[in-house]
């Protein structure tokens, strides 16, 4: 079976989802499955293009046991066809991908948002903690690997792992 391909996109590609790239990518080495799904992760804005990310994440993931392996970048046309699982981390992240999608769908890909696999906040948004402090840092984490770790057992459901 070809490998599952995940995107996780925020605004600037340098807090939320680099660390839902991280948070993955370590539940997928704990449970044997790194070789069936890939992870990366994009901004809607070019702001921080080839950056690593925020310092404020890095740390709050440090502490959290998890690595970022993320280097900027911006959400392109290209995503649509190249991810089959895109996941936005607010309603604005969503309204920008929208405005990119062909007019003709040329592949199977979803769109859901993160929060969709948040039992305590379904839909609701993944904050941006780039304006708080670091608890609004750890909140992020506490959202992103609760919704991760729903995330990561409906593909094991959806895709027979
Ligand atoms: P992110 O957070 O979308 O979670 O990466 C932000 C990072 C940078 C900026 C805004 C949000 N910025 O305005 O530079």
């Amino acid at each position: 079976m070809d490998k599952i391909n995940v995107l996780f996109v925020c605004l600037g590609n340098i807090c939320r989802s680099p660390l839902a790239e991280g948070i993955l990518l370590q539940l997928l080495e704990e449970k044997g499955l790194i070789d069936k799904i890939s992870v990366d992760s994009a901004g809607t804005a070019n702001y921080h293009i080839g950056e690593r990310p925020d310092p404020r994440t890095i740390e709050n993931a440090h502490k959290n046991g998890v690595t970022l392996p993320s280097r900027g970048r911006q959400f392109d046309r290209s995503d649509f066809e190249n991810f089959d699982y895109i996941i936005p981390m607010d309603e604005s992240n969503l309204f920008h991908i929208r405005r990119l999608e062909p007019s003709t769908p040329v592949t199977g890909y979803t769109i859901v948002k993160m929060r969709k696999f948040d039992p305590l906040a379904e839909n609701a948004d993944v904050p941006d903690p780039y304006y708080s402090g670091p608890k609004g840092f750890q909140d992020v984490f506490d959202i992103l690997n609760r919704s991760n770790t729903n995330f990561l057992n409906f593909l094991i459901e959806k895709h027979n792992f």
